[in-house]
């Protein structure tokens, strides 16, 4: 009884090591999927430098990346002024007012719908 009881414990021990194995080099082959999504993020975050991407840049990308702009459908102007106005008042987005128009003009440029 003693002999078998100390068998399993064996086995069960080299079933935890062989687990604990399979699981680092599980983490090893995540690394090149990871670079994967870096390179997504840095495709999906560039947005064309037009007149008043400078203003968006400064302004819009304190608190979000681009892909929030960039994920969205073409809008219209008015939609865009409203998203920047809930940017302002909801989200306390410091944009000066001449700013805001200046984004809006830009958004409106590079993803508008008349
Ligand atoms: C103070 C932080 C802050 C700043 C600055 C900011 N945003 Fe946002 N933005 C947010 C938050 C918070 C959300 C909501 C995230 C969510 O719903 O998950 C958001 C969401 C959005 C969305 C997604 C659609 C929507 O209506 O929720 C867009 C588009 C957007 N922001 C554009 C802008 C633009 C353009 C500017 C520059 C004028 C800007 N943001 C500046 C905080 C900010």
């Amino acid at each position: 009884m003693k002999h078998i009881s100390l068998r399993t414990g064996l086995l069960y021990f080299l079933c935890i090591c062989f687990g604990i194995s399979c699981g680092n080099h599980e983490v090893k082959t995540e690394n090149p999927s990871a670079v994967g999504l870096q390179d997504i993020n840095s495709i999906t975050t560039e947005l064309p430098e037009l007149p008043g991407y400078q203003t968006f840049s400064m302004n819009c990308l304190t608190c979000h990346s681009a892909s929030y702009i960039s994920n969205q459908p073409n809008l219209p102007e008015k939609t865009w002024a409203a998203i920047v106005t809930k940017m302002q008042k909801t989200f306390g987005a410091p944009v000066s007012d001449s700013s805001a128009k200046e984004i809006i003009q830009y958004l409106a440029a590079i993803k508008g719908k008349s």
